[in-house]
């Protein structure tokens, strides 16, 4: 049997990672963090003091560095979850997502990981156009770039990074920009995906539209 994938994709603070989670819960399916992967390889690389632009250096190190992404993200045998979330990271991401070489290793990883769980919700940014293109569901999420610098200003003292919602949106633009324009796998909805614009909506809402587009495809009763 075909492992079933639900693919979960839009910009950052768009909820994918909240909805991607209880999306799984309600299908009993485990979830993937892709960006969680680019945020790993991003903070190798910027241990190992390589310049994030150096395309050949990055895919090298890319390639050897031991990356394990779950409940904690593990890099070279070290817990990196609080680090990967970083304002250096987070400065760096999409200079090294934008590396064909990073994407064509990762993209690989990411669908040895669904075919070693029996499929999953997979979240990140090329998940419906690229990674699982015949995934049965696709979704995509949106909000408005107030919502978004709210709910990823909201993570931040959560996590106790003392930093302005006015440089969370500021920074949301940046890598929006980034992500939407590169050559390789850019951040957009596949043609078949449901576009959702979670602005104004509960979790619940969310949760549950996607729900009915699940049963409406027949994954759920
Ligand atoms: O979801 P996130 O904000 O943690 O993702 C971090 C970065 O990783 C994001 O700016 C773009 C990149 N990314 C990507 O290029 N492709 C994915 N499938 C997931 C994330």
């Amino acid at each position: 049997m075909t492992p079933v994938v639900v693919a979960v994709d839009g910009p950052a603070g768009s909820g994918k990672s909240t909805v991607a989670r209880a999306i799984a819960a309600e299908l009993g399916l485990e979830v993937l963090d892709t960006g969680a992967m680019y945020r790993a390889v991003t903070l190798a690389v910027l241990q190992a003091g390589v310049d994030p632009d150096d395309d050949r250096a990055v895919a090298d190190l890319a390639q050897v560095s031991v990356i394990e992404v779950g409940e904690v993200v593990w890099v070279n045998g070290v817990d990196a979850s609080h680090d990967i979330r970083g304002p250096e990271v987070t400065g760096a991401v999409s200079r090294v997502s934008a590396n064909p070489s990073v994407r064509d290793l990762l993209v690989e990883r990411q669908r040895q990981w669904v075919a070693d769980h029996g499929g999953g919700v997979v979240e990140g940014r090329d998940i419906g156009t690229v990674v699982f293109p015949d995934s049965p569901l696709k979704v995509y999420l949106t909000a408005d770039s107030s919502t978004r610098a709210a709910r990823r200003h909201l993570d931040e003292q959560v996590a106790q990074r003392q930093v302005g919602v006015d440089d969370v949106r500021a920074d949301l633009q940046r890598r929006d920009a980034l992500d939407s324009g590169r050559a390789v796998a850019p951040l957009r909805p596949a043609p078949d995906a449901v576009v959702i614009d979670t602005s104004g909506m509960s979790v619940e809402d969310v949760v549950k539209r996607v729900l009915q587009e699940a049963r409406s495809v027949g994954l759920v009763e």
